[in-house]
């Protein structure tokens, strides 16, 4: 069969991986998106939890923070080869080099921002489930980790606002900007008559 003329169609979009901080919204968002895509839904720390059989703050105290960030890097490598699939990463998943650099073809990177203080706010009695908070001073801290990470988050294709907006407003918004962007993309430009 021959391939019609036109500059090569961007291929579409084959798996979304969703990056921000520790309660921006990435199990509500990616769960609302991957219903609306008819895809499914795979969370990098519900999986480490699997298969160690321990929750995350266990893998934190019996093992400590290097397993968990080695599993982590290991269980998302594997995640990101699935096709068809929206997944979230842990908030600490990008700090590593490379990791928005180089996803396989096909993925959409997007980063849900939230403040340091709302993430703490969303958290809230639920904070003993995130060892990295569980400080005196939970907001500091936040805000210590968000500096640092800010500029990592931002290596994300699309960034989204995650406050104020309802879960399944954000969903509906990246399933139409990969959509949008795959038409742009894949429609030859028709030069005027
Ligand atoms: C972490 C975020 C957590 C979890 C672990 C470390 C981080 O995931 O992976 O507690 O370094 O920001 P969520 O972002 O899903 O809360």
């Amino acid at each position: 069969m021959s391939s019609p003329s036109g500059p090569p169609a961007q291929e579409p979009y084959r798996r979304v991986v969703l990056v921000g901080f520790m309660g921006s919204g990435k199990t509500q968002v990616g769960q609302a998106l991957a219903r609306r895509l008819g895809w499914p839904f795979r969370d990098f720390d519900r999986e480490i939890e699997g298969r160690l059989g321990l929750s995350i703050p266990e893998v934190f105290r019996q093992h400590g923070e290097e397993l968990f960030r080695e599993m982590e890097g290991q269980i998302g490598s594997e995640l990101l080869r699935q096709e068809q699939v929206v997944l979230a990463s842990g908030g600490g998943w990008p700090v590593a080099t490379g990791r928005l650099e180089d996803l396989p073809s096909g993925t959409l990177s997007v980063w849900l921002r939230v403040s340091a203080e709302e993430a703490v706010r969303r958290i809230g009695s639920e904070g003993s489930s995130r060892p990295l908070l569980a400080v005196s001073d939970p907001v500091a801290r936040a805000r210590e980790l968000l500096g640092n990470r800010t500029a990592l988050y931002a290596k994300a294709r699309l960034a989204v606002d995650s406050e104020g907006v309802m879960p399944e407003d954000l969903a509906r918004h990246i399933e139409d900007f990969m959509h949008s962007e795959g038409r742009e993309a894949a429609s030859p430009s028709i030069p005027d008559a």
